[in-house]
């Protein structure tokens, strides 16, 4: 039987023999992708410790926080059964209503996800900091699908000398190419079939990467072919920066795009090397 925590002391009272901690910070809704960092935590540490919890503060009005699934029993039954569960109620976590005290994001956290939902990026790293404070772990898994979120995470790290590793795992994706998304639930077939675009034209992108020019006309040449997709940005950023790289940029970097189908906003991204052509 999975062990489910309800509150910070019940939690913190049974990590006090726990040993070495990988957390695994979501919103529940739980996939493959989800299921593939539990996997990664046991592989690191000794306990695994899965939040979840639909956090209200990276939510921005007219988005999606009231119909966001929640089906805790659905998601225990995913689960390994040694591990730990942290599912607070919204006043366990904000007992005095939203936190006054942010974590902001910063420049990068306008860009980008940030530009089209104001206010996310700081709500994210806001609860994600307080769930490194009452977790502790030793190490703490994300998915490689929210690029600018691990960007941003790790950046926090780093800033603010948060005693944590980040380890981040590859995007799992359906057969078809889709990136794994809670969010995916929302797309009937047609939109589903119309959401490949954004990973087919990641995979563009990469195929024609000799200039950022070239790998962005080519994934947009893609994104255009489909009229439901309705585009956000299309950019190459530097996975050091995560800022646009200049036109002459040559070696690695991250194609990421977001899109529109429908109601439901999707993200994904892919590494992308510019190289000049042999
Ligand atoms: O990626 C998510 O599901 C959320 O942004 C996170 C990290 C659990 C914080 O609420």
């Amino acid at each position: 039987m999975t062990e489910v925590f309800e509150t910070i002391a019940s939690l913190r009272l049974r990590l006090e023999t726990a040993g070495s901690i990988a957390f695994v910070p979501t919103m529940g809704a739980l996939h493959d992708g989800h299921l593939a960092l539990v996997a990664r935590a046991a592989d690191v540490a000794e306990t695994v410790v899965v939040s979840i919890f639909v956090n209200p503060l990276q939510f921005g009005a007219g988005e999606d926080l009231d119909r966001y699934p929640r089906d805790l029993e659905s998601d225990l039954a995913k689960l390994p059964d040694d591990v730990l569960v942290f599912a607070p109620p919204a006043g366990e976590l904000y007992p005095y209503g939203a936190s006054e005290t942010l974590v902001t994001a910063g420049g990068i956290g306008a860009r980008f996800e940030g530009a089209s939902r104001p206010g996310h990026f700081d709500g994210m790293l806001t609860v994600v900091a307080k769930l490194l404070n009452i977790v502790r772990p030793d190490v703490v898994v994300f998915g490689q699908k929210d690029a600018q979120q691990v960007f941003l995470v790790r950046r926090m790290v780093r800033d603010l000398n948060v005693p944590v590793v980040v380890d981040v795992v590859e995007t799992v994706r359906d057969a078809d190419g889709l990136a794994l998304s809670s969010r995916n639930r929302y797309l009937d077939a047609d939109q589903h079939r119309a959401a490949l675009a954004l990973s087919r034209a990641l995979a563009a992108a990469a195929a024609s990467g000799e200039s950022r020019a070239a790998a962005l006309a080519a994934a947009r040449s893609v994104l255009e072919a489909e009229p439901a997709v309705d585009v956000d940005y299309v950019e190459l950023v530097d996975p050091a920066t995560f800022l646009p790289v200049a036109d002459d940029h040559r070696g690695p970097t991250t194609a990421i795009v977001a899109a529109r189908v429908g109601t439901t906003r999707l993200i994904d991204n892919r590494q992308v090397t510019l190289a000049p052509a042999e």
